[in-house]
C-alpha cells in the first residue's frame, strides 16, 4: 500500500474530527507515538488517522518524523494541517510515497447525510443546568443534595444561585455561573463539580483540569493551544476538555497555583461566557458552571488573588470539616454500593452485615478527610472478607490457603474501582 499523507484545510478540521467520530474513528496526534514507541505495536489502523502536524514544531522533524513513521507496519492513514504542507513535504520526503488532499465529500460517510456543523455539534451537545425544566430542576437539587455530604449552607446557597442565574442567563445578564470552593482536603470540593456532572446525566468524560500543572510562565499557550497537535492536544487542553464532556460544568482544580496571565484570561471568560484559543477558535461555553477548587487559607486568598478577579467569582464558600453523622453516611453509602457488586458477583446480600461491621470498626472521628476515610472501607473490606467471607471455604492446607486469600483480595479490590 502507498505510504499518503492527505492534507486538509484547518477550518475543515472539527468537521472531519466529529464525523470521524461517528464511524468510530479517532483523530490522534503523532505526539502519543513520539513519546511512546511501544504503543506503535497496539493501533489499530481502522479505528485511527494521525494528525502530524505536529512534527513542524520539532527542531529535528525529519529524525523524529522518520523514526516514527517509519515503525508503523500497519500503515494508518495519515493526515496534516495544509498550512504545513510544504515543510512537510519536503522534510518527509523518504517517508511517504504520495502527498495528496483530503477529498471533503468522501472522507467523511456522514457528510453525505447532512453536514456537520462545528456550532451546532458544540453548542448542543452539553447539558446544562440553564436548559433544564423546573421540575427536572428540582429532581437536579434532590440528586445533588444526597450525592453530597454534608455542607448543608453551601448546599442553599448553591440552590439560591442557581435559581438566579436562571433567570439572568435567559436575560443575557450572566453567562457563567463560577463557584470559588475553598478548604481542607478531602471534604468534597471536587465532589461538588462531580455530583453536578453525575446529577445533570453526563454520560460521558467530566471536564477537569488542574492548574497546578499550569504554574510557569508559557502555561497559557499549553492551556488554550499553540500550533495545532503541539504535545497531544490539538489546541490546548481545555479545548479538548470541554468538548469531550457532554455536560455544562468545569472543573478548574488548584487554581492559586496558576499564575496572573491565567487569571487575566479567566476574568475574561468569566466575563463573556467564551473561550477563545489562541489560534482564534472560539467555544461558547455560555451557560456553564465553573468550579475553582483550592486549598487556600482565607488570607492566601486575599493575597494571591486580585481584587478584581475575586469580586467575579459568583459565590465563594470555605468548606469546612464534614460532622461525624456525614462520615458515617459516606460510609453506608459506600456499603451499599460495595455489596451490590458483591451480590452481583457471589449472589450473596452482605449489605446489612457489612455496614454494621464497617460502622463498629471504623472511628469516624480519627479521619477529617473523606480519602483516609475510604482507605479504611478498603482496608477493613478485607478484613471482613477474610474474616466472614472466607471462613467457610473447604479445608485447604496452608499454603493454598494463603494462595487462596491473595486471589480473593485482588478480586475483592476490584469492587473498589468504579
Ligand atoms: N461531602 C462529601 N460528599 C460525598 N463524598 C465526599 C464528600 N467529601 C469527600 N467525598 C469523597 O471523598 C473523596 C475526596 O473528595 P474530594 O475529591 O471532593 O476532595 P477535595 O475537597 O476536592 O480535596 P482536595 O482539596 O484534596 O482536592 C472523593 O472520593 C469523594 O467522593
Ligand atoms: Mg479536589
Amino acid at each position: 500500500m502507498s505510504r499518503t499523507v492527505l492534507f486538509y484545510e484547518r477550518e475543515d478540521y472539527y468537521d472531519f474530527k466529529a464525523g470521524k467520530a461517528l464511524e468510530g474513528i479517532k483523530i490522534v496526534s503523532i505526539s502519543k507515538y513520539a513519546r511512546n514507541l511501544d504503543l506503535i505495536n497496539e493501533i489499530n489502523v481502522d479505528e485511527e488517522i494521525i494528525d502530524i502536524s505536529v512534527l513542524t514544531e520539532y527542531n529535528n522533524m525529519q529524525f523524529v518524523g522518520e523514526q516514527v513513521i517509519n515503525q508503523f507496519d500497519d500503515f494508518p492513514l495519515f493526515i496534516c494541517d495544509s498550512s504545513k504542507r510544504e515543510t512537510i513535504e519536503y522534510e518527509l520526503r523518504f517517508v511517504f510515497d504520495e502527498f495528496s488532499e483530503v477529498d471533503k465529500d468522501t472522507f467523511i460517510k456522514s457528510k453525505n447525510e447532512g453536514r456537520i456543523e462545528k456550532d451546532v455539534v458544540i453548542e448542543k451537545k452539553h447539558k446544562k443546568i440553564i436548559d433544564l425544566s423546573d421540575n427536572e430542576l428540582e429532581q437536579f437539587f434532590t440528586d445533588f443534595n444526597e450525592a453530597l455530604y454534608g455542607h448543608p449552607k453551601f448546599k442553599d446557597d448553591f440552590a439560591e444561585q442557581v435559581r438566579a442565574f436562571r433567570i439572568f442567563n435567559k436575560l443575557k445578564e450572566h453567562k457563567v455561573l463560577s463557584l470559588f470552593l475553598m478548604g481542607d482536603s478531602g471534604v468534597g470540593k471536587t465532589e461538588v463539580a462531580r455530583s453536578i456532572f453525575k446529577c445533570l446525566n453526563g454520560k460521558k468524560k467530566f471536564a477537569k483540569i488542574n492548574f497546578g500543572n499550569y504554574s510557569t510562565e508559557s502555561s497559557l499557550s499549553s492551556l488554550i493551544g499553540s500550533a495545532r497537535g503541539y504535545i497531544g492536544s490539538e489546541d490546548g487542553e481545555i479545548f479538548m476538555k470541554v468538548r469531550e464532556t457532554d455536560v455544562g460544568v468545569l472543573l478548574i482544580d488548584e487554581f492559586e497555583k496558576s499564575n496572573s496571565t491565567l487569571f487575566n484570561y479567566f476574568l475574561d471568560v468569566l466575563e463573556s461566557g467564551k473561550m477563545t484559543s489562541s489560534m482564534g477558535e472560539e467555544i461558547d461555553i455560555n451557560g456553564f458552571i465553573i468550579v475553582f477548587t483550592s486549598n487556600i487559607s482565607k488570607e492566601n486568598f486575599q493575597n494571591r488573588i486580585s481584587p478584581e478577579l475575586r469580586s467575579r467569582f459568583d459565590y465563594k464558600c470555605m468548606f469546612t470539616l464534614l460532622g461525624n453523622e456525614d462520615k458515617r453516611k459516606y460510609i453506608e453509602f459506600r456499603v451499599t454500593s460495595i455489596s451490590k457488586k458483591v451480590q452481583a458477583e457471589y449472589l450473596i446480600d452482605i449489605e446489612e452485615n457489612l455496614r454494621a461491621f464497617l460502622l463498629q470498626e471504623i472511628n469516624v472521628s480519627m479521619f477529617n478527610n473523606m480519602r483516609d476515610i475510604n482507605k479504611q472501607i478498603k482496608r477493613k473490606f478485607l478484613k471482613y472478607s477474610t474474616t466472614y467471607l472466607l471462613s467457610d471455604e473447604v479445608e485447604q492446607g496452608e499454603e493454598e490457603q494463603e494462595i487462596s486469600n491473595v486471589s480473593w483480595k485482588r478480586r475483592f479490590l476490584n469492587f473498589f474501582k468504579d
